[in-house]
């Protein structure tokens, strides 16, 4: 009994201690030793307290740069977060650095530049720096130059994504492609990229078609019935949602309508709240945003988990031409077995599609006509250019292309309001920049939205709307081809630019033939990062029918 009694506490002991070296080589020692490698590297950075890592100053710069704002806007007339009367829409600038980072753009300045980097005279200066979110050291990065050395012989497979988002947005995400990696991510990337081809995205024009339309009449009979004033950005992403859905796995409107709603709350749930990413036990500080995150994950997991079962078992379980179709589709194909995707995998897919897809298509198409409204004489070139291309007759997927400064224009708003303002990457192995060693495990966070706004690469008129930068060149005018980046960069490139790219041209041709718009004296300009890069009070525009 005695001698058991010493096993059983050797035991429990040798397990408490085990957890302990656990958690302390996880939180402490592992990403202390890719900071010290860093460090010794040259790169400087604000400095960190253990355990927030620098949370503290980046909400105190935050609650400071939204008070400036505040202040600036009740006093003077030039602000980020300012309302309008209908003469005063010159006032909103696209300047949004410092509004929507304000800590990045603080420390690009008192931290970017040290001594051995610029004897190295490797970094263009103040654009690469260390930071922490709680234990987990990040490396900045907003030199396109430092990224192409980073990234040039790093294969997409090889790429990480930082172990700490990966936990935070598991209820978004899952394992689908957004976090997959390695061996698996070729997999996964290899069965859904045939999904994306352009014969595939024709047959999902009809339902875009549809979608818009019955929101476009819904407009009309709004403004017939007296209130001319619209909020775009709600109405356009319940039919980015309604669409997603749609093409991601056929669903009806309602089954659609019930899984956005719940992403959505999640979102807010997750983003909104005061939350301390890299805090070690951080989830135990806001228990019932946690949980609440979880249970909506799981009733989302749930309904896709029936409609995927649903389709597996039926006869025609390949004819639907949506995305989960041509996926059970790609399955199917011979010499597949043991590379196809499984229930579980496919559900994170379709929850991938559905997340990733419909806001930030439906943010271009918001941001799109935030910026019309302040430029209609851009609304009249795409106007005519819409009749040039379609004549009189319904929009047609194959004259899609012809549509040259809707291009243009797309491309000026993802540079000026990218949706997705920023791409994460954590190394796999050690990368070597000229002299200099990234270790294996090292967080990077590229901040494309400094990138899209950086005079040095755009020149003076960085943020002023002028889609002709893109005229004759893919990327603007952009000095370097690696500083513009809306759909992130190499083999892990956003595989949803196509349907995209597709959706924007059909909403965007369906809405300018019907409605003209102006800025509402309601409209506060107040972009801010929610994941994506949302209009913080909503979009209401003044909508009038043609
Ligand atoms: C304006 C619209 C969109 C923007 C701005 C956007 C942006 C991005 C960005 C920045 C990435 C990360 C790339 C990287 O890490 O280098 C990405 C990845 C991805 N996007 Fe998009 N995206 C858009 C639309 C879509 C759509 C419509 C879908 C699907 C229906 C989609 C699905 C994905 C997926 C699955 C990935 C992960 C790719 C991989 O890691 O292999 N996206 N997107």
């Amino acid at each position: 009994m005695g001698v058991l009694f010493q096993v059983l506490i050797f035991a429990i002991l040798s397990s408490f201690l085990y957890i302990i070296w656990r958690i302390l080589f996880s939180c402490w020692i592992s990403p202390a030793g890719v900071y010290l490698k860093l460090k010794k590297n040259g790169f400087g950075g604000p400095t960190p307290n253990f355990p927030l890592g620098n949370h503290k100053e980046i909400k105190n710069i935050s609650r400071a740069a939204a008070a400036a704002a505040a202040a600036s806007s009740s006093s003077s007339s030039s602000s980020y977060i300012t309302t309008f009367s209908s003469s005063e829409t010159s006032k909103i600038s696209n300047d949004i650095h410092s509004s929507v980072f304000p800590y990045f753009s603080q420390w690009q300045k008192s931290h970017g530049k040290t001594r051995d980097l610029l004897l190295l005279n490797l970094l263009s200066l103040r654009k690469v720096f260390i930071y922490w979110l709680g234990t987990e050291p990040f490396l900045y990065i907003a030199d396109p130059e430092f990224l192409r050395k980073m990234s040039s012989g790093v294969m997409g497979k090889s790429w990480g994504k930082p172990q700490v988002f990966k936990q935070d947005r598991e209820p978004m995400f899952g394992n689908g492609l957004v976090m997959v990696e390695g061996d698996e991510w070729v997999r996964h990337r290899h069965v859904i990229t045939p999904a994306f081809s352009p014969a595939n995205l024709k047959a999902m024009s009809s339902l875009m078609v549809e979608s818009t339309t019955k929101m476009l009449d819904k407009w009309a009979a709004l403004i017939n019935s007296g209130s001319q004033e619209i909020d775009v950005e709600r109405e356009i992403t319940a039919t980015a949602g309604e669409i997603i859905a749609k093409t991601s796995f056929g669903i009806s409107y309602e089954n659609g309508r019930k899984v956005f709603e719940k992403l959505r709350a999640m979102q807010i749930t997750l983003f909104k709240s005061n939350r301390y990413v890299g805090v070690p036990f951080s989830k135990l500080m806001c228990p019932g945003k946690t949980l609440e995150a979880k249970k909506l994950g799981k009733e989302i997991d749930a309904i896709l988990l029936t409609i995927v079962r649903a389709r597996k078992s039926s006869n025609d379980r390949c004819v639907q031409k949506d995305l989960l179709g041509l996926l059970l589709q790609e399955n199917g194909v011979d010499g597949r077995l043991g590379k196809m995707l499984t229930t579980r995998e496919l559900v994170d897919e379709c929850k991938t599609f559905f997340f990733g897809g419909h806001e930030t298509t439906a943010l271009a198409l918001s941001w799109t006509l935030l910026l019309l409204a302040r430029h209609p004489e851009w609304q009249n070139h795409l106007r005519e250019e819409i009749r040039g291309v379609t004549g009189d007759k319904e929009i047609d997927f194959t004259k899609l292309a012809g549509l040259k400064k809707m291009g243009w224009v797309m491309n000026e708003v993802l540079r000026l309001y990218s949706p997705a303002p920023n791409v994460q990457r954590q190394a796999r192995e050690d990368i070597q920049v000229d002299d200099l060693i990234i270790p294996n495990g090292t967080n990077m966070w590229i901040d494309v939205v400094a990138m899209h706004h950086d005079p040095k690469l755009w020149g003076d008129d960085v943020n002023e709307f002028k889609p002709e930068r893109f005229k004759d060149d893919l990327y603007g005018g952009c000095k370097h081809k690696m500083g513009f980046l809306p759909f992130g960069f190499g083999g892990r490139m956003c595989i949803g630019r196509n349907l995209t790219m597709m959706e924007y041209k059909i909403v965007l041709t369906l809405v300018l033939t019907r409605f003209s718009f102006s800025i509402s004296p309601s409209y506060s300009h107040s972009p801010a990062i929610v994941l994506s890069l949302r209009p913080s009070n909503g979009l209401p525009l003044i909508v009038t029918p043609l």
